[in-house]
Order: structure tokens, then sequence, then C-alpha cells
């Protein structure tokens, strides 16, 4: 069911009845962009790289199709995401880059007691805001996989314009970013679907809310810190 957005003095309304809204509509959008787009790229650039995969390609048309939705996939993966952050409402897009660059203490106690959490025990670590120290992980990865992807393939992509020696450079980098950020999206993915605490995160990235329930269990400093403006807003 979809819920509408409220907002009062300009601040959204975050906590409706039993549910924490967590992710904007404009938030939910690049992250699905991404997300398709990511596999497109996987699905072609392996068919690319490898003889290996290029049996695989004949579903599309052939290796030569798989090149060219490679490069339209890239387009969607960049300049669609990018854009997301100057259109709509921004806002919540630039506030996460600011969360996951503020990596502190709360974070690396998270990021230790992570992996018992991972395999299905309680670690035990202080109270959460809204992205714990695994998610900020997740989220850096992305974000300079995303950089260094980008740069090598446009170095990739228009050659000739660029010295032998940085082309050279290009392919290896493009090849480590590609391993790095689908090693990472394996664990976020089984963590999306599959883990019995975490998967509850997944109605966030669908309907933008997540039970207060779960964001109570995960992310406490952040709930409390909605409570607090909310009860603000709503005063004044
Ligand atoms: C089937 C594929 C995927 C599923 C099911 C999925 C699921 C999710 C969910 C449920 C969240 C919200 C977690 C929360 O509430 O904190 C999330 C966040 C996020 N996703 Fe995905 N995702 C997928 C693919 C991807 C891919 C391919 C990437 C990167 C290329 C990606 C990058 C991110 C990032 C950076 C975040 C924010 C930080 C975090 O929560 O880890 N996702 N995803």
């Amino acid at each position: 069911m979809a819920i509408k957005m409220e907002t009062r003095n300009q601040v959204p309304i975050r906590i409706v009845e039993d549910k924490v809204l967590r992710f904007s509509k404009g938030e939910r959008i690049s992250h699905w962009v991404h997300a398709i787009s990511f596999f497109v790229l996987l699905f072609t650039g392996l068919g690319v790289l490898s003889t290996f995969f290029q049996p695989a390609m004949t579903i599309l048309g052939g290796i030569h199709v798989a090149r060219v939705i490679h490069r339209i996939s890239a387009l969607f993966f960049v300049v669609v995401v990018g854009l997301m952050f100057f259109i709509g409402n921004p806002r919540y897009h630039w506030r996460w880059i600011k969360f996951v660059f503020n990596f502190t203490k709360s974070d690396w106690q998270h990021v230790s007691a992570f992996p018992k959490e991972f395999f299905g025990g309680h670690g035990a670590y202080p109270e959460q805001e809204k992205y714990n120290g695994g998610e900020k992980i997740n989220s850096l990865i992305t974000i300079f996989g995303t950089v260094f992807i980008t740069l090598s393939g446009i170095v990739m992509w228009w050659a000739p314009f660029f010295p032998v020696g940085l082309v050279r450079w290009a392919y290896p980098v493009h090849d480590l970013s590609m391993f790095l950020m689908t090693a990472a999206a394996i664990g976020h993915i089984y963590l999306g679907l599959l883990h019995p605490d975490s998967k509850a995160a997944m109605s966030g990235m669908l309907n933008g809310y997540v039970s207060k329930e779960f964001a109570r269990a995960h992310h406490s400093a952040w709930y409390n810190r909605l409570k607090e403006e909310q009860k603000k807003s709503i005063k004044s």
C-alpha cells in the first residue's frame, strides 16, 4: 500500500502510525536504477571480458549487441543516477553522502561486531544512526567503485584520445572495481533478501517505510532523533 508523505513546516512527517519513512521516492528510484543497470553492466561486461561468458551473449543477439547494451546501461548507471543529486528532492542524496563520509567510533564498533550478526547471531554494538558501520562501508564501496569504474570506462571507451599508458591502466582498474562491487553486492543482496533480521529493511527500498520495530531494533539513535524532530515540528 502506498503511503503519502505528509509534511509540517516543511519537515516530513516520518513516523506514521506503526511505520517510519526510511527512503524518499528519489532515493528509491536512484537505488533501483543503479542496481538494475549494475546487473546489466555485469552480465554484458563478463561477455566482453571473457570468452567463457560469450555463449551467454547469444540471448542478447551476440557480443556486438552486448557491447552496445553495456555502453547504454553505463549511461543509466552514471548519468541518470548522477542527475538524481540535482533534481526532485536532492537533499536526501546529499545527506546520505554526508552520513557515510562521517565514520564514527560507534560505526567501528558495529563493524567489529558485524561478522556475528551476518551469520545469524546478535552482535553487541551501540545504538546506530540512520546508517550503521556496515552500510557505510557498502555505501563507500558503491561510491568509490562507481567513480573508478566510470573514469576507467571513459578512458576505455574513448581510448584514442588518451595516452597509451593510461589506457593500459584503465583495464585492471575497471576489472578490480567490478570485482569489489560484485563482492559487496553479493553480501548486500543476501542481507536485503535472506538474512533473518536484516531482510525487514526491504520494505524501505520498496515503498519507503520500515516498521517501528525494525527502526528501534537496528537504528534506535536514528528513530529517537526523528521522534524528537517530529515532536518539535508538531508543537511549532
Ligand atoms: C537485488 C538487488 C538489491 C537488493 C535486494 C537491495 C536491497 C537494499 C535494501 C533493502 C537497502 C536498504 C537498507 C537499509 O534500510 O538500510 C539498500 C540500500 C543500499 N543499496 Fe541496495 N539492493 C540491491 C542492489 C544494490 C546494488 C547492485 C548496489 C550497488 C551497486 C546497491 C547499493 C546500495 C546502497 C549504497 C545502499 C545504502 C547503504 C546500505 O543500506 O547498505 N544495492 N539496498
